[in-house]
Protein backbone atom coordinates (compact mmCIF):
# COMPACT_ATOMS: atom_id res chain seq x y z
CA UNK A 1 0.00 0.00 0.00
CA UNK A 2 1.26 3.56 -0.89
CA UNK A 3 0.19 6.33 1.16
CA UNK A 4 2.55 9.36 3.00
CA UNK A 5 3.20 9.10 6.41
CA UNK A 6 1.31 10.49 8.65
CA UNK A 7 2.20 14.53 10.13
CA UNK A 8 3.99 14.68 12.98
CA UNK A 9 1.59 15.37 16.02
CA UNK A 10 2.15 19.01 17.05
CA UNK A 11 2.96 18.94 20.65
CA UNK A 12 0.53 21.18 23.21
CA UNK A 13 1.91 23.65 25.87
CA UNK A 14 -0.68 24.56 28.40
CA UNK A 15 0.93 27.54 30.04
CA UNK A 16 -0.39 29.15 33.65
CA UNK A 17 -0.28 33.23 33.26
CA UNK A 18 0.81 33.92 29.94
CA UNK A 19 -0.92 37.27 29.44
CA UNK A 20 2.34 39.17 30.18
CA UNK A 21 5.53 38.55 32.36
CA UNK A 22 7.73 35.50 32.12
CA UNK A 23 4.59 33.74 30.65
CA UNK A 24 3.70 35.96 27.57
CA UNK A 25 7.81 35.19 26.20
CA UNK A 26 6.95 31.76 26.95
CA UNK A 27 3.87 31.58 25.16
CA UNK A 28 5.83 33.10 21.94
CA UNK A 29 9.00 31.06 22.41
CA UNK A 30 6.80 27.62 22.50
CA UNK A 31 4.53 28.81 19.61
CA UNK A 32 7.50 29.97 17.29
CA UNK A 33 9.45 26.22 18.24
CA UNK A 34 6.06 24.86 17.05
CA UNK A 35 3.66 23.90 19.45
CA UNK A 36 0.22 24.62 19.85
CA UNK A 37 -0.38 26.70 23.20
CA UNK A 38 -3.03 27.08 25.92
CA UNK A 39 -3.02 29.53 28.32
CA UNK A 40 -5.35 31.71 31.27
CA UNK A 41 -4.78 34.66 33.23
CA UNK A 42 -7.57 36.63 35.20
CA UNK A 43 -7.92 39.19 32.37
CA UNK A 44 -6.51 38.95 28.57
CA UNK A 45 -4.88 42.26 27.32
CA UNK A 46 -3.09 42.91 24.12
CA UNK A 47 -0.77 40.39 24.50
CA UNK A 48 -3.56 37.77 24.03
CA UNK A 49 -5.49 39.56 21.46
CA UNK A 50 -2.26 39.67 19.37
CA UNK A 51 -1.61 36.18 20.32
CA UNK A 52 -4.95 35.17 18.92
CA UNK A 53 -4.96 37.14 15.69
CA UNK A 54 -1.37 36.05 14.83
CA UNK A 55 -2.24 32.02 15.41
CA UNK A 56 -6.22 31.54 15.75
CA UNK A 57 -5.44 27.61 15.42
CA UNK A 58 -2.71 27.17 17.84
CA UNK A 59 -3.40 29.38 20.64
CA UNK A 60 -6.17 29.23 23.43
CA UNK A 61 -6.66 31.76 25.74
CA UNK A 62 -9.35 31.50 28.37
CA UNK A 63 -10.34 33.80 31.27
CA UNK A 64 -9.43 31.07 34.66
CA UNK A 65 -8.37 32.23 37.94
CA UNK A 66 -5.70 29.87 39.29
CA UNK A 67 -7.63 30.56 42.59
CA UNK A 68 -10.63 28.33 41.42
CA UNK A 69 -10.06 24.77 41.49
CA UNK A 70 -13.39 24.64 39.15
CA UNK A 71 -12.62 27.08 36.60
CA UNK A 72 -9.15 25.35 36.22
CA UNK A 73 -10.89 22.12 35.29
CA UNK A 74 -12.91 23.96 32.92
CA UNK A 75 -9.99 25.47 31.37
CA UNK A 76 -8.10 21.84 31.10
CA UNK A 77 -11.51 20.34 30.11
CA UNK A 78 -11.36 23.44 26.89
CA UNK A 79 -7.32 22.50 26.05
CA UNK A 80 -8.24 19.18 25.99
CA UNK A 81 -12.12 19.37 23.88
CA UNK A 82 -9.75 21.53 21.56
CA UNK A 83 -6.30 19.91 21.24
CA UNK A 84 -6.70 16.71 22.70
CA UNK A 85 -3.87 16.36 24.44
CA UNK A 86 -0.91 18.25 26.82
CA UNK A 87 2.67 17.51 26.40
CA UNK A 88 3.98 20.11 28.44
CA UNK A 89 2.54 22.15 31.58
CA UNK A 90 4.71 25.22 32.51
CA UNK A 91 3.27 26.02 35.96
CA UNK A 92 4.06 29.79 35.80
CA UNK A 93 1.13 31.98 37.04
CA UNK A 94 1.79 33.40 40.96
CA UNK A 95 0.91 36.44 42.56
CA UNK A 96 3.09 38.08 45.35
CA UNK A 97 1.32 40.37 47.44
CA UNK A 98 3.19 43.61 48.52
CA UNK A 99 5.40 42.82 51.66
CA UNK A 100 3.62 41.73 54.97
CA UNK A 101 4.97 40.87 58.06
CA UNK A 102 3.95 37.51 59.39
CA UNK A 103 2.87 38.58 62.69
CA UNK A 104 0.37 40.07 61.25
CA UNK A 105 -1.21 38.64 58.69
CA UNK A 106 -4.55 37.56 58.49
CA UNK A 107 -5.59 33.68 58.35
CA UNK A 108 -7.83 34.51 55.35
CA UNK A 109 -4.64 36.20 53.53
CA UNK A 110 -2.62 32.87 54.95
CA UNK A 111 -5.10 30.73 52.84
CA UNK A 112 -5.76 32.78 49.74
CA UNK A 113 -1.82 33.12 49.66
CA UNK A 114 -2.28 29.50 49.59
CA UNK A 115 -4.86 28.83 47.58
CA UNK A 116 -3.16 30.63 44.48
CA UNK A 117 0.44 30.20 44.45
CA UNK A 118 0.85 26.27 45.77
CA UNK A 119 -2.86 24.76 45.60
CA UNK A 120 -4.28 26.03 42.18
CA UNK A 121 -0.43 24.63 40.60
CA UNK A 122 -1.09 21.51 42.09
CA UNK A 123 -4.85 21.09 41.11
CA UNK A 124 -3.89 22.38 37.15
CA UNK A 125 -0.99 19.49 37.62
CA UNK A 126 -3.17 16.98 38.60
CA UNK A 127 -5.24 17.40 35.29
CA UNK A 128 -2.47 17.92 33.00
CA UNK A 129 -0.71 15.22 34.32
CA UNK A 130 -3.48 12.54 34.05
CA UNK A 131 -4.03 14.12 30.19
CA UNK A 132 -0.55 13.51 29.48
CA UNK A 133 -0.61 9.89 31.49
CA UNK A 134 -2.78 8.88 28.49
CA UNK A 135 -1.14 9.70 25.37
CA UNK A 136 2.39 8.05 26.75
CA UNK A 137 3.71 11.07 28.74
CA UNK A 138 4.88 15.10 29.27
CA UNK A 139 6.63 16.82 31.22
CA UNK A 140 6.01 19.60 34.09
CA UNK A 141 8.08 22.45 34.63
CA UNK A 142 7.41 24.57 37.64
CA UNK A 143 8.59 28.44 38.27
CA UNK A 144 9.57 28.80 41.90
CA UNK A 145 11.34 31.47 43.34
CA UNK A 146 14.36 31.88 45.33
CA UNK A 147 12.54 32.71 48.16
CA UNK A 148 11.64 29.15 48.37
CA UNK A 149 15.76 28.39 49.15
CA UNK A 150 16.60 31.80 51.36
CA UNK A 151 14.87 33.62 53.82
CA UNK A 152 13.70 37.30 53.01
CA UNK A 153 11.29 39.62 55.39
CA UNK A 154 7.99 39.84 54.17
CA UNK A 155 7.20 37.01 52.48
CA UNK A 156 6.76 34.18 54.43
CA UNK A 157 3.29 32.85 52.50
CA UNK A 158 4.95 33.17 49.45
CA UNK A 159 7.88 31.05 50.83
CA UNK A 160 5.44 28.26 52.03
CA UNK A 161 3.97 27.79 48.46
CA UNK A 162 7.34 27.94 46.56
CA UNK A 163 8.77 26.11 48.64
CA UNK A 164 5.44 23.46 48.82
CA UNK A 165 6.28 23.47 45.10
CA UNK A 166 9.73 22.46 44.99
CA UNK A 167 8.71 19.70 47.43
CA UNK A 168 5.82 18.83 44.80
CA UNK A 169 8.40 18.74 42.07
CA UNK A 170 10.79 15.68 43.73
CA UNK A 171 7.11 13.87 44.81
CA UNK A 172 5.90 13.81 41.41
CA UNK A 173 9.32 13.13 39.59
CA UNK A 174 8.97 9.76 41.35
CA UNK A 175 5.56 9.17 40.82
CA UNK A 176 4.80 10.09 37.40
CA UNK A 177 8.79 9.44 35.99
CA UNK A 178 7.89 5.51 35.60
CA UNK A 179 4.70 7.63 33.01
CA UNK A 180 6.97 8.68 31.19
CA UNK A 181 6.83 12.05 32.83
CA UNK A 182 9.66 14.83 33.63
CA UNK A 183 9.05 17.15 36.41
CA UNK A 184 11.45 19.61 37.50
CA UNK A 185 11.45 23.65 39.06
CA UNK A 186 12.81 26.59 37.31
CA UNK A 187 14.07 29.16 40.26
CA UNK A 188 14.73 32.57 39.41
CA UNK A 189 15.95 35.37 41.41
CA UNK A 190 14.90 38.95 40.56
CA UNK A 191 13.64 39.76 37.00
CA UNK A 192 11.66 42.66 35.64
CA UNK A 193 8.55 42.23 35.05
CA UNK A 194 4.84 43.35 36.52
CA UNK A 195 5.55 41.67 39.60
CA UNK A 196 8.45 43.10 41.07
CA UNK A 197 7.19 46.58 39.70
CA UNK A 198 6.73 47.78 43.54
CA UNK A 199 10.46 46.90 44.43
CA UNK A 200 12.34 49.94 45.45
CA UNK A 201 15.08 51.50 43.67
CA UNK A 202 17.05 51.02 47.03
CA UNK A 203 16.03 47.44 47.01
CA UNK A 204 17.08 46.54 43.81
CA UNK A 205 20.34 48.08 44.13
CA UNK A 206 21.27 45.94 47.36
CA UNK A 207 19.88 42.98 45.01
CA UNK A 208 22.45 44.00 42.52
CA UNK A 209 24.92 44.58 45.34
CA UNK A 210 24.69 41.45 46.61
CA UNK A 211 24.54 39.04 43.11
CA UNK A 212 28.14 37.76 42.47
CA UNK A 213 26.96 38.64 38.42
CA UNK A 214 26.33 42.22 39.47
CA UNK A 215 22.30 42.48 37.73
CA UNK A 216 19.51 41.19 37.87
CA UNK A 217 18.44 38.40 35.48
CA UNK A 218 16.37 39.61 32.17
CA UNK A 219 13.31 37.71 31.54
CA UNK A 220 14.64 36.59 28.35
CA UNK A 221 17.52 34.42 30.66
CA UNK A 222 14.82 32.68 33.13
CA UNK A 223 12.78 31.91 29.90
CA UNK A 224 16.43 30.13 28.41
CA UNK A 225 16.40 27.82 31.55
CA UNK A 226 12.85 26.91 30.80
CA UNK A 227 13.85 26.32 27.00
CA UNK A 228 16.45 24.02 28.11
CA UNK A 229 14.39 22.08 30.62
CA UNK A 230 11.78 21.70 27.87
CA UNK A 231 14.61 20.13 24.97
CA UNK A 232 15.81 17.20 24.09
CA UNK A 233 18.90 17.98 25.56
CA UNK A 234 17.06 17.93 29.24
CA UNK A 235 15.75 14.52 28.54
CA UNK A 236 17.69 12.59 31.67
CA UNK A 237 16.76 15.72 33.81
CA UNK A 238 13.79 15.09 36.85
CA UNK A 239 13.23 15.96 39.84
CA UNK A 240 15.56 19.02 39.90
CA UNK A 241 15.25 22.97 40.86
CA UNK A 242 17.12 24.79 38.47
CA UNK A 243 18.52 28.03 40.07
CA UNK A 244 18.74 31.21 37.80
CA UNK A 245 19.73 34.02 40.15
CA UNK A 246 23.33 35.36 39.06
CA UNK A 247 24.68 33.47 42.57
CA UNK A 248 22.47 35.46 45.02
CA UNK A 249 21.77 32.28 46.78
CA UNK A 250 25.64 30.48 46.33
N1 LIG B 1 9.61 38.66 38.62
C1 LIG B 1 10.47 38.12 39.48
O1 LIG B 1 11.45 38.75 39.93
C2 LIG B 1 10.29 36.68 39.93
C3 LIG B 1 11.28 36.12 40.75
C4 LIG B 1 11.16 34.79 41.14
C5 LIG B 1 10.08 34.05 40.71
N2 LIG B 1 9.13 34.63 39.90
C6 LIG B 1 8.02 33.78 39.47
O2 LIG B 1 7.96 33.82 38.04
C7 LIG B 1 6.61 33.57 37.63
C8 LIG B 1 6.18 34.62 36.61
O3 LIG B 1 6.26 35.88 37.25
P1 LIG B 1 6.20 37.26 36.43
O4 LIG B 1 7.19 38.15 37.10
O5 LIG B 1 6.27 37.02 34.99
O6 LIG B 1 4.72 37.74 36.87
P2 LIG B 1 3.74 38.81 36.22
O7 LIG B 1 4.44 39.68 35.24
O8 LIG B 1 3.03 39.44 37.38
O9 LIG B 1 2.69 37.88 35.40
C9 LIG B 1 1.91 36.97 36.12
C10 LIG B 1 0.99 36.26 35.15
O10 LIG B 1 0.17 35.35 35.91
C11 LIG B 1 -1.20 35.73 35.80
N3 LIG B 1 -1.85 35.53 37.09
C12 LIG B 1 -1.52 36.10 38.26
N4 LIG B 1 -2.37 35.71 39.21
C13 LIG B 1 -3.26 34.86 38.62
C14 LIG B 1 -4.38 34.15 39.08
N5 LIG B 1 -4.80 34.23 40.35
N6 LIG B 1 -5.06 33.39 38.21
C15 LIG B 1 -4.67 33.31 36.91
N7 LIG B 1 -3.61 33.96 36.42
C16 LIG B 1 -2.93 34.74 37.27
C17 LIG B 1 -1.17 37.20 35.38
O11 LIG B 1 -2.36 37.61 34.70
P3 LIG B 1 -3.62 38.25 35.51
O12 LIG B 1 -3.06 39.16 36.55
O13 LIG B 1 -4.44 38.92 34.46
O14 LIG B 1 -4.35 37.09 36.13
C18 LIG B 1 0.02 37.19 34.43
O15 LIG B 1 -0.35 36.63 33.19
C19 LIG B 1 5.78 33.54 38.91
O16 LIG B 1 5.59 32.20 39.31
C20 LIG B 1 6.66 34.24 39.92
O17 LIG B 1 6.40 33.83 41.24
C21 LIG B 1 9.21 35.93 39.50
Amino acid sequence: MTGSAPAPVRPVAVVSGGSRGLGAVLVERLLSDGWRVATFSRTGGEFVDRTAAAAPDAFLWEQADLADPAALRRFTGSVLRRYGRVDLLVNNAAVLPGPELFLTTSPDRIAAGITTNLTGPLVLTQACARAMSRTGGGQIVTISSINALRGFRGVAVYAAAKAGLDGVTRALARELGPLGIRVNSVVPGFFDSDLTTDVTDTDRARIERRTPLGRVATVHEIADAVSFVVSPQASFITGQSIVIDGGITC
